[in-house]
């Protein structure tokens, strides 16, 4: 028997702070109407960037007003079934990538929208959606091909340990930024071929002194001065992927005064291009079953950062924690045993 209310995280009003937008909420638990599944949410993953500029309304794409809810990815446990669902018992493990379903203890959803799993365990959702991006982005919008130099900054991130193992495989040369020297070990678990913690080693000098015919594919997680580092080092017909830019999320957009961008790429035919998976929404089941595939097969190994988050009250001081830059891996609640 389980209790008539639980709560979520709703964004109240929009504001540049993510603690003075949102608001904890204790609602009834719906019913499924015939095409749907009820599913108590066990884990969810926290996406501090995207919760941060979506509470902050700048997120184009997203037309959404105040109030709305928050998180996306979570796993859990099928709890009821409306009648006319086929593929579903109660008791199944799902997982789910549903703006709006991740910060609550409960999510109604269409049934389609569930994807089966053997377990709901965190890992899962380091691959859906987060890993999903890496690969996509790695693939389709940064061309990634074998035996090329490929740094990835945030690299003992959610996204980035999976950009490395992913660019690893691939059969490259892979270089990983990071600010600790937990990171830096996990890093060197991963394979990562060349690690520069920032707070001993300087980006710049490293990649001027090591890599002087520059880096081929560039996965920037980061953006502001580390943005400009990266293009500076691009290598001829080297590729930048804009995947965030989280040393702005907090803050007004720095402008800057500089000639135009073309000025750097034009001599080395470089390019500077954005990622952002909805745009690449079609490439989103391969990669997937690729994932997945890769991660049971233990090809690829998934980060959950160690400290612990436990409940809704918990998701403002972990969405904190991770702009804080303290995570070691991806950044999950749990909001049961
Ligand atoms: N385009 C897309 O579709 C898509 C999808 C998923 C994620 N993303 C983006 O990917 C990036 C990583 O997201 P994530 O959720 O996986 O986070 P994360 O990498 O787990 O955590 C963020 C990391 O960024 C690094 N960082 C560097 N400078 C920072 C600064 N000034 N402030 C805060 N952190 C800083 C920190 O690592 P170090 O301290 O080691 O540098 C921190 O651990 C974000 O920019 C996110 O928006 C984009």
């Amino acid at each position: 028997m389980h209790s008539r209310t639980y709560k979520k995280l709703v964004a109240k009003q929009f504001s540049p702070d993510f603690q003075l937008a949102i608001a904890i909420e204790e609602v009834p638990i719906p019913t499924p109407n015939s095409d749907e599944i009820l599913i108590r949410n066990k884990f969810a993953g926290i996406n501090a960037g995207f919760d941060t500029l979506l509470c902050q309304g700048t997120i184009p794409y997203v037309n959404l007003t105040p109030p709305f809810d928050l998180g996306v990815e979570a796993v859990g446990e099928v709890i009821a079934i409306g009648d006319t669902v086929p593929n579903f018992r109660v008791g199944d493990a799902v997982a789910t990538t549903v703006r709006g379903g991740g910060y609550r203890e409960y999510q109604v959803i269409p049934a389609h929208l569930a994807f089966k799993v053997s377990e709901a365990i965190p890992e899962l959702l380091t691959l859906m959606p987060t890993g999903i991006s890496a690969l996509v982005a790695l693939e389709q919008a940064g061309e990634m091909k074998s035996q090329e130099t490929v740094l990835v900054t945030a690299a003992a991130g959610g996204t980035g340990h999976i950009a490395v193992q992913l660019a690893k495989l691939a059969g490259n040369q892979v270089i990983g930024t990071c600010s600790s020297e937990a990171k830096a070990q996990l890093l060197q678990e991963l394979g990562c071929d060349r690690i520069i913690n920032y707070h001993q080693e300087d980006l710049d000098s490293v990649l001027q002194q090591e890599y002087p015919k520059g880096i081929n594919l560039v996965f920037d997680c980061v953006g502001g001065a580390v943005f400009n580092t990266c293009v500076e080092h691009l290598a001829v017909r080297g590729r930048l992927v804009v995947v965030g830019f989280i040393s702005e999320y907090a803050k007004v957009p720095q402008i800057v005064s500089q000639p135009r961008i073309y000025h750097k790429l034009f001599w080395k035919a470089a390019s500077v291009r954005a990622f952002l998976m909805p745009h690449y929404a079609e490439h989103m089941v391969a990669a997937r079953d690729r994932l997945l595939n890769l991660f049971y097969t233990r090809k690829i190994r998934v980060a959950i950062n160690p400290t612990p988050f436990h409940g809704i009250e918990s998701i403002p001081i972990a969405v904190q924690y991770l702009l804080s830059g303290k995570n070691v891996g991806k950044v999950v609640v749990q909001f049961y045993r």
